[in-house]
């Protein structure tokens, strides 16, 4: 790192540290917040629901006997003063402005959802309990899920710090990412199929619960819920980790009172435990990201020792960690640096994860990049925050074939080369057409990607590639073009090749391959929307991977 660069890190760091103090005082003196209900209010009769409407209040839900509301604590008032009768009064989990954020049990909900959605490339399991005994869940995504293949394995880990909820959507939006575009995104398609993503959403689910007041406020809570014994409660989880654990007392600290006490013994706390034993129980596992709010930095191993390549790193693998630091960082926009240039800490989990088991281990510190608004943005910023990292968090992915190929050392940087073979440039096109393409790779294509003006049309994973298309594409001049991925994630683009759709009957120019069935809804009244930008609906997603061509082809 640049000395110029160190200093604007350590500016952050000092920052960050004075933030967190403030902020935490400022929270300790500030007037009571608003405290918010969800009310169920009996209501029968439209009589009744017309009383409750004139009150003004936002309506929720109506059932036939009740009419849910979420309202202030003044509100709440006036409704008993009125006499309404109340059936059920909630505090709201989150404030008023966090109702998007999951709380654990939504967050198992999500993620039993997805799973019964995807079952084909989506398998939970428990891989540890939290000291409250609360189930720590791991989501694995990859084609095949039931079986262990021999494929990389990427671990992806949110929540260590109880207060960084937004670490818990980030989880999610990279499980919905890697399901819902299944099938549909050529690059997500092939990371689902050549590696095993684990993604574990909340290993600090006690600590994560604790920090919601349920008033609409929270506790600013850092670590999990240790009773320590003498008055004091928690463990800093991210100081717990084994290796060269309590080092020094300024990366940790002794003191049971502290945010970041280390705990009595290294992996003290069944949180680290779980983390660890399914580090030391999957050996394919090559790269993880643990991520963390706040300060959008990307930080890398070591934080016990501020020298950039101590005697327990290899020149290669820190090459290996400042270069993919530099690739995600310029997917993202965040800043990449070695985690001790921040600031030191030992008993990370990356330390261990490197140290220990020579996992390419970083730290992503999502969203905001200062202290305002610290650990608690309003939940209107959870899409864009969190879906700004997929392409990062792909980048790494994709590399765990082999990363020190990203240094050039070995592995497989070759990507495929790709062609349309048909239909031809300038041909005319009507009704559907069978795309093909032919992908050739010096270790294998895995899979091929069909794109109309950019936006994919279909895959296919085997020889000869096909695609149906055209049937409802927009008359007009298009651009296709075909991306080839191999088993490195190595990307191949075709020539584009520009054709013409026309609605109407064949012309002579239409390829062969070409189906000559006119579709029927393909009457001349579509003309007046064709010059719009085409829009492709998803049934042509639908048939997920066309493996095969028509035979008479
Ligand atoms: N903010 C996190 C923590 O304090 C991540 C620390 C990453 N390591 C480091 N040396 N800065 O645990
Ligand atoms: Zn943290």
């Amino acid at each position: 790192m640049m000395p110029h660069t160190r200093r604007l890190a350590g500016w952050l760091l000092l920052s960050a540290l004075l933030g967190l103090s403030l902020a935490a005082g400022a929270r300790g003196q500030e007037q009571e917040p608003e405290r918010f209900y969800t009310v169920q209010i009996s209501a029968v009769t439209r009589q009744q629901r017309t009383a409750i409407a004139r009150l003004g209040l936002a309506i929720d839900a109506v059932s036939p006997d009740a009419v849910t509301v979420t309202v202030s604590q003044g509100e709440l008032e006036r409704l008993r003063r009125e006499g309404f009768r109340l059936l059920s009064v909630q505090p709201l989990q989150f404030p008023i402005d966090d109702q998007d954020y999951h709380t654990y049990a939504e967050m198992v909900a999500e993620i039993t959802q997805a799973a019964a959605d995807h079952p084909e490339i989506v398998q939970l399991a428990v891989v540890g309990r939290s000291i409250e005994g609360r189930n720590i869940y791991a989501v694995k995504i990859s084609d095949n899920v039931a079986s262990d293949e021999a494929e990389p394995e990427v671990l992806l880990f949110a929540l260590t710090h109880a207060r960084e909820h937004l670490t818990v959507e980030q989880a999610l939006d990279l499980i919905a990412y890697f399901t819902d575009n299944y099938g549909r995104r050529g690059d997500v398609t092939n990371l689902v199929n050549e590696r095993e993503i684990w993604i574990l959403p909340n290993v600090n689910p006690d600590g994560d619960e604790y920090d919601r007041l349920g008033n609409g406020w929270y506790r600013n809570w850092r670590k999990n819920r240790r009773n320590n014994g003498d008055g004091t409660w928690g463990v800093d989880l991210n100081r717990n980790y084994g290796y060269r654990w309590g080092y020094d007392n300024v990366g940790s600290s002794p003191y049971t009172s502290s945010q970041t006490y280390r705990g009595p013994a290294p992996f003290s706390e069944p949180e680290t435990q779980a983390i660890r034993d399914f580090a030391l129980a999957h050996p394919d596992l090559v790269a993880s990201i643990s991520f963390h709010t706040y300060g959008e930095l990307i930080l890398w191993p070591y934080g016990y020792t501020y020298a950039d390549v101590p005697a327990d790193m290899t020149a290669e693998d820190h090459a290996v960690f400042v270069e993919m630091g530099r690739r995600m960082a310029a997917l993202n926009g965040y800043t990449a640096m070695q985690a001790s240039d921040l600031y030191p800490t030992n008993g990370d989990s990356d330390d261990w994860l490197y140290g220990q088991r020579g996992i390419f281990a970083f730290t992503f510190e999502l969203y905001p990049p200062t202290t305002s608004p610290d650990f608690y943005p309003d939940d209107d910023v959870i899409p864009a925050q969190t879906s700004r990292n997929r392409q990062a968090v792909s980048a790494l992915i994709g590399v765990a074939d082999n990363p020190h190929k990203v240094i050039g050392l070995g592995g497989d940087n070759t990507p495929p080369t790709a062609m349309l073979l048909s239909p031809a440039a300038g041909a005319t096109i009507s009704g559907e057409v069978l795309l093909q393409a032919m992908a050739e790779d010096d270790v294998g294509v895995t899979l091929v990607e069909f794109q109309a003006d950019g936006v994919p049309i279909g895959l296919d994973t085997s020889a000869p590639y096909t695609a149906a298309w055209g049937i409802e594409a927009m008359p007009g001049p298009h651009v296709l073009a075909v991306r080839a991925y191999d088993h490195g994630h190595n990307i191949g683009l075709s020539a584009p090749v520009a054709v013409t759709v026309v609605i109407s009957e064949p012309t002579p120019t239409a390829t062969p391959t070409a189906t000559v069935t006119p579709s029927p809804t393909a009457t001349p009244t579509a003309t007046p929307t064709a010059t719009a930008t085409p829009v492709w609906p998803r049934r042509l997603f639908l048939p997920l991977l066309v493996t095969s061509p028509p035979a008479d082809t």
